[in-house]
């Protein structure tokens, strides 16, 4: 008999997401292709996976210190949220009001409201108050199964503002279970003291936010808001551009309202991911395909703003892109911690099936946030962050809309949420 730190024993499903080549899986084959076990079992040892298959051919080789029992319980990887903007001041319920009776989003924005108001809140904010907020909020995604996150900044937009933005999330991040990776998102939209020289605001991003998020190393991906109202395509590409040669790969967010070429503006620079993409037609999903840019599909954000546009998730699928899901976790349009909820969208709004959201969350969001080789799949060999939902398939996962079934989770070997508690 092996020694192992910690057994799960007795789950009524092990689901892997595990096989293929590649670190995404592209297409429906792929993408439906779960690897389950049943009356499954993992051995972890030194934080990582050291053994996975039924319950008997585990105890038949390991003994363990821990034992967790689960039986009637599914084991899944623990979920990644590849795109959210935790980084901000206060909530923005007195605007979802006066959207609820009627006033638009675009509006609210082009009126110095939403994104703008947040900037005016967050700038009047230290550091210290902003990781606060920032913990407590990575808490809450913990709590409903999410082990690694995308983070932005994008609600200073101002030097001074963005790094203190990015240092907040590194702070509140620094002693927290949860893996966060950081995006620069400066552009996110023109700040109203720049309303007259768009070109100005675009060349402090480019030449001193730019260079300097890169210098102190606050960031692994940059990130553009192309949209009427935010930025155009040729702002956007040379931002992107600008942040690649400071090692920062692209990310964008395109065609949330309307399809302005932004899915192919990701294609052209590589980005890793291109998120909403609501609006985009088929040109720009095969432009992604070809490119192998992983969209990240925002379904609670577009239920959030009215379901203006719906992204077409089949047809991304169809063209053979490897789609991800994410909460887009922010004070304006989504201002939700709970993946499992975006997973039930995914199914009821996008027609995508369990396996297919399974999938969305976790391998393919993985990949999207640079995490490919340590999140997102059960295998042996790889870091053991699990989730244990308190429901006997996978299915109930889609099904439960809006409950929070997560049961236990386990980060790097250690089990940091037991009874749906964070120990
Ligand atoms: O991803 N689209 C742009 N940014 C956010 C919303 C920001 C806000 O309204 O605060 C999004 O939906
Ligand atoms: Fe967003």
């Amino acid at each position: 008999m092996k020694s192992a730190d910690l057994l799960l024993l007795g789950a009524s499903q092990v689901v892997t997401v595990d096989g293929g080549r590649a670190h995404a899986k592209r297409g429906a084959k792929e993408m439906n292709d779960l690897r389950v076990i049943e009356d499954g079992a993992i051995a972890v040892r030194r934080g990582r996976i050291a053994d996975i298959g039924t319950t008997n051919h585990i105890t038949a080789r390991w003994r363990g210190l821990e034992r967790i029992h689960c039986r009637g319980r599914t084991i899944l990887p623990g979920f990644v949220d590849a795109h959210t903007h935790p980084v901000f001041a206060k909530y923005r319920a007195d605007e979802f009001a006066r959207r609820c009776r009627g006033a638009d989003y675009e509006e609210i924005l082009a009126t110095g409201g939403g994104i703008h108001a947040s900037a005016r809140a967050l700038r009047a904010c230290s550091q210290d108050e902003l990781a606060r907020d920032v913990h407590e909020r990575l808490d809450r995604m913990l709590l409903h199964g999410t082990v690694a996150v995308e983070a932005k900044s994008g609600y200073g937009l101002t030097v001074e503002s963005e790094l203190k933005s990015l240092r907040a999330i590194r702070q509140g991040a620094a002693k927290h279970p949860l893996t966060v990776v950081r995006t620069f998102l400066g552009a996110h939209v023109v700040p109203e003291e720049y309303k007259r020289d768009r070109a100005g605001y675009v060349r402090l991003v480019i030449e001193t936010m730019i260079p300097r998020v890169a210098k102190q190393r606050l960031a692994k991906f940059c990130d553009v808001f192309v949209e009427r109202g935010a930025f155009s395509i040729a702002e956007a590409r040379a931002i992107l551009l600008a942040g690649r040669r400071h090692g920062m790969r692209p990310k964008v967010h395109a065609d949330q309202f309307r399809d302005r070429g932004g899915a192919r503006l990701a294609a052209d620079v590589r980005a890793i991911s291109v998120e909403h993409v609501d609006a985009t037609r088929r040109a720009g999903m095969r432009a992604l395909a070809g490119a192998g840019v992983v969209p990240v599909l925002l379904p609670s954000a577009s239920l959030f703003t009215g379901l203006k546009h719906i992204p077409n998730a089949r047809a991304l699928i169809e063209e053979g892109c490897a789609v991800a899901l994410a909460t887009d976790y922010n004070p304006g349009t989504s201002p939700t911690e709970n993946l499992q909820l975006v997973a039930s969208l995914g199914c009821s709004l996008l027609g995508m099936t369990p396996e297919e959201v399974v999938t969305a969350i976790t391998r393919n969001a993985a990949v999207a946030t640079g995490l490919a080789e340590t999140h997102g799949r059960i295998a042996t060999g790889r870091h053991a962050h699990l989730v244990v939902l308190d429901a006997p398939s996978y299915e109930h996962l889609p099904y439960r809309m809006g409950t929070n079934l997560v049961w236990g989770v386990v980060v790097g070997g250690r089990v940091v949420v037991r009874e749906g508690r964070i120990l």
